[in-house]
C-alpha cells in the first residue's frame, strides 16, 4: 500500500509545503502550518467530455440563465448588482455576532413565498433557528431548516428538496468526510467550497454561504476561497453601533465596492435607504476638527464625518492613530502639510476618526484629512455648511476626482452649500446652484473652509 501522502498547510493562507515551518513565508503568520493528508481520489477530474463542452459564439450564448430574482431587500439587491443570479455562489464575511445569520434568514423570508430555501445551520440547532425567526416576524412554511454539517448529506437533501436558494451557515462548520483534516480547515474549507460551487452551477441554484473573519480581517481559510465563489460580501460595522455596512468586494455580476447600509433593531436588520443622513446624525457644530467630507462607496456618493485631534506630543515619538482611514496615508498627508505650509503638525499627536465606524480608502478623503487637522491644530471650526472633496499630490496641490457631479448633488441634498472642490473639476459641474469654491493646492482649501 502507498503510504499516504501529507503536506503542511497554511491555515491562515492557503500555502503549502511539503515540510512543517514554523512560520509561513508566504504571509509571514507562525504557528499555521498543519497537517492535511492529500487525497488523491479528490483530485481534479479531466474536464469536460468534448461533445457537450464546445466554443460558442459570443452572440448565441444564452442569458436566460443569468435572469436576476429581486432579494426583496433593495440594499441587498444593490451590493449584489441588482439582484440574485441563477447559480451564483455568494461569501458572505463578516465578524461573529455583526448579523450575517439574521441578514440571511430575512433574506429567506423576503424572497418570494413561493420559493424554497434550505438553511443550513452548523452552528445554531434548528429551534434557536426558529426563535430567531420568530424574532424576526419569519414563519414560512418554504423555509426548511437544516441541521447538519456533513457535506455529503447536505447535498443528498439539496437534490431531495430541490430548494430555490441554498444558506449555508457556515463554511467552517461543514465538513467532508473524505478528507481527514479538521472543520474549517483549509482543505476541508476549500474542498467544501468546490463542491458547493459544482452544486450551484449543477443545478443553477444561488447559494450563499457564510465565512467568519480572522482577527487580521480576512475570510478565515484561504484566499482561493474568494477566487473561487462568484461574489464576497464582507459586513462592516462594529458590535456597538447599530449600523451595518455590507460592502462587495468582489462581484462577478456587478459592480464592487458597492454598499448596503443597515440598522440593527430589535426586530433584525433594516434599511437605511439615506445613509449620508444617518452618518451625519449628532454631528457636532461650531467645534474645531470636524468636516464632512464625500466619499463615493461605488455607484452611491456618501457625506461623512472626518474627526481629527492634534495636541502637542510629550513624547519624543508623537503618537499618529488612524480608524476607518489608512494610518500611513494620515502620516503622508501631516508630512505635507508641515513641509508645503510650514504648519508645525510633524511633532504633534494626532488622531482621526471617520465617525460611525465606517473605513474609507477614497483619495477623494484626503483634503477633508489636511482640512480635519488643520482644524484642530488652529483651533478654528470648518464652515459648518462646508463639503470638503480632492485628492492631495505630494506637493499639496489639489488633484480632480471622479464622479464630482453627483458628490456635489448629494452634499447640495443634505443642505451643504458650500463645496469646496479641485479647481480641475469645475468645469465639470453645473455652477448655477449654490456656492461652489474650485481650489488649486491645500493653502487654498483651508483658506476656504476654516472661518475666521
Ligand atoms: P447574528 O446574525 O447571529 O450574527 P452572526 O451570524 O454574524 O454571528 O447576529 C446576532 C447579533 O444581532 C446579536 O448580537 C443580537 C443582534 N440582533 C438584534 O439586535 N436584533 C435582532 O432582531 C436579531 C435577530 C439579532
Ligand atoms: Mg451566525
Amino acid at each position: 500500500m502507498a503510504k499516504a501522502k501529507s503536506v503542511f498547510v497554511c491555515q491562515s493562507c492557503g500555502y503549502e509545503s511539503p515540510k512543517w515551518m514554523g512560520r509561513c513565508p508566504s504571509c509571514d503568520e507562525w504557528n499555521t502550518m498543519i497537517e492535511e493528508l492529500i487525497n488523491k481520489a479528490t483530485g481534479r477530474k479531466a474536464s469536460g467530455s468534448g461533445e457537450n463542452n464546445k466554443p460558442v459564439p459570443m452572440d448565441r450564448i444564452d442569458l436566460s440563465m443569468e435572469a436576476r430574482g429581486s432579494t426583496g431587500i433593495a440594499e441587498l439587491d444593490r451590493v449584489l448588482g441588482g439582484g440574485i443570479v441563477k447559480g451564483s455562489l455568494v461569501l458572505v464575511g463578516g465578524d461573529p455576532g455583526i448579523g450575517k445569520s439574521t441578514l440571511l434568514l430575512q433574506l429567506a423570508g423576503s424572497i418570494p413565498r413561493s420559493h424554497k430555501t434550505l438553511y443550513v445551520s452548523g452552528e445554531e440547532s434548528v429551534k434557536q433557528i426558529k426563535i430567531r425567526g420568530e424574532r424576526l416576524d419569519i414563519n414560512n412554511q418554504n423555509i426548511f431548516v437544516l441541521g447538519e454539517t456533513d457535506l455529503d448529506i447536505i447535498l443528498e437533501q439539496v437534490k431531495r428538496l430541490v430548494p430555490d436558494m441554498i444558506i449555508i451557515d457556515s463554511i467552517q462548520t461543514v465538513y467532508t468526510p473524505e478528507i481527514s483534516s479538521a472543520p474549517g480547515s483549509v482543505s476541508q474549507v476549500r474542498e467544501a467550497t468546490a463542491r458547493l460551487l459544482r452544486m450551484a452551477k449543477t443545478f443553477s441554484i444561488p447559494t450563499f454561504i457564510i465565512g467568519h473573519v480572522t482577527k487580521q480581517g480576512a475570510i478565515a481559510g484561504p484566499r482561493v476561497l474568494e477566487h473561487m465563489v462568484d461574489t464576497v460580501l464582507y459586513f462592516e460595522g462594529e458590535r456597538y453601533h447599530s449600523y451595518r455596512v455590507v460592502r462587495s468586494v468582489k462581484n462577478r455580476y456587478g459592480s464592487t465596492n458597492e454598499i448596503g447600509v443597515f440598522e440593527m433593531k430589535d426586530k433584525g436588520l433594516v434599511e437605511v435607504p439615506n445613509p449620508s443622513e444617518f452618518m451625519l446624525e449628532g454631528r457636532p457644530a461650531g467645534v474645531p476638527g470636524t468636516v464632512v467630507v464625500c466619499s463615493m462607496e461605488g455607484t452611491r456618493p456618501m457625506l461623512i464625518e472626518l474627526q481629527a485631534l492634534v495636541s502637542t506630543s510629550n513624547l519624543g515619538m508623537p503618537r499618529r492613530m488612524a480608524t476607518g482611514i489608512d494610518y500611513n496615508r494620515l502620516s503622508m498627508l501631516m508630512a505635507v502639510m508641515e513641509k508645503r505650509l510650514g504648519m508645525q503638525v510633524q511633532g504633534q499627536d494626532a488622531f482621526l476618526n471617520v465617525v460611525g465606524g465606517l473605513k474609507t480608502d477614497e483619495p477623494a478623503v484626503d483634503l477633508g484629512i489636511v482640512v480635519a487637522v488643520a482644524s484642530s491644530f488652529k483651533n478654528l471650526p470648518v464652515d459648518k455648511a462646508a463639503v470638503v472633496i480632492g485628492e492631495v499630490g505630494l506637493t499639496g496641490e489639489v488633484r480632480a476626482v471622479n464622479s464630482i457631479d453627483r458628490r456635489v448633488s448629494e452634499a447640495r441634498k443634505l443642505g451643504f452649500d458650500n463645496c469646496i472642490i479641485p479647481r480641475d473639476n469645475l468645469k465639470q459641474i453645473d455652477r448655477k446652484a449654490g456656492k461652489i469654491i474650485g481650489v488649486g493646492n491645500i493653502k487654498e482649501a483651508i483658506g476656504a473652509a476654516l472661518e475666521g
